[in-house]
């Protein structure tokens, strides 16, 4: 009898859907589905899932490759005060979705399995990870593209999915991937929105209900630049003061909880002061003790 290396995995059932949650298991996984001439997809997560990140899941699986999603909340993108610890988990829902979008596989791995004690390397994207959320969270991008390293040579895929939500993360694992010669496919997707224009994400969940209505503020304003740059407004200073304006109408945005609202190259990442082609609007608020990111391509 041929003896196959998925017969020496260790797997839990979670509602029928397979999980995978040590490091060497993974990667003789993956080894396997590859030796089998499957394309493997990749969709990194934090898990508490939403239509976001089932937006990912479902464009993966519609070419029909064999789909690894991870939910693992990674402490090191986390700054000490902020919400590494509440951060939303629910590992039986998620399970549930990815069984319902028909995934292959969760790696769903503990801290110390990822981050053993003697833990020391680190890769950082310079420059770019310094900037815009950067700024505010000087340790975010450095823990971001630890992570999503580590995850790649742990599940090693052909393609990874990535959402432009995270504008920035996408533009610095980009940076990271090429700059390291990595041999995996990035594939950016569209940031998908509620009905009313918030941003899906797992931090909304941390919003009251008067929050959540300053919330829409956000894609309010974004929405509203959009607007003044189809109708020929060029100059980013008005056009930050606009949305600026918009934002502070809300009960709880002061001037002060708005840590940027920033006019960007979509590749670069560079500030422009003048639009003469595409752009993205970028800005982060904070409602409360929620922090919001949110951004408009143009
Ligand atoms: P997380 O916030 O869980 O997001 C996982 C993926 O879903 C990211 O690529 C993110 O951009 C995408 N996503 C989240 N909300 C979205 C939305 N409303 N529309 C489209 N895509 C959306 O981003 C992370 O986790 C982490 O930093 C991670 C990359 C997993 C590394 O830890």
């Amino acid at each position: 009898m041929g003896h196959s290396p998925l017969q020496s995995i260790h797997m839990t059932e979670k509602d029928s859907i397979k999980v995978v949650d040590k490091v060497n298991d993974m990667q003789t996984l993956s080894n396997s589905v590859r030796k089998g001439g499957r394309i493997i997809s990749f969709v990194p997560t934090m898990g508490a899932l939403h239509e976001g990140h089932i937006s990912l899941i479902r464009k993966a699986k519609e070419k029909g490759e064999f789909l690894i999603v991870s939910i693992f909340v990674n402490p090191t993108q986390f700054s000490p005060g902020e919400d590494y610890r509440t951060y939303p988990r629910n590992i039986k829902k998620d399970a549930q979705k990815c069984r319902k979008e028909k995934v292959d596989f969760i790696f769903y791995p503990g801290a110390k399995k990822i981050y053993p004690e003697n833990h020391l390397a680190y890769v950082e994207v310079a420059k770019l990870s310094k900037i815009l959320e950067g700024k505010f969270r000087p340790t975010h991008f450095k823990g971001v593209t630890t992570i999503v390293l580590k995850l790649f040579n742990i599940i090693m895929p052909d393609k990874a999915y990535f959402g432009l939500k995270d504008y920035q993360q996408y533009i610095i694992i980009k940076k990271m991937v090429e700059n390291l010669n990595l041999c995996v496919i990035l594939l950016g997707m569209p940031l998908v929105r509620k009905k009313d224009g918030l941003a899906m994400s797992s931090r909304n969940k941390y919003l009251n209900k008067k929050e959540r209505e300053d919330a829409l503020l956000l894609s309010k304003a974004l929405f509203h630049a959009k607007d003044l740059i189809k109708k020929g407004e060029k100059r980013s200073k008005i056009i930050i003061k606009e949305i600026y304006k918009i934002l502070v109408t809300g009960a709880f945005i002061k001037k002060k909880d708005i840590d940027y609202v920033s006019i960007i190259h979509p590749d670069t990442l560079d500030e422009m002061s003048y639009l003469n082609n595409h752009c993205v609007i970028a800005l982060a608020v904070r409602i409360g003790r929620t922090r919001l990111i949110d951004n408009i391509i143009i």
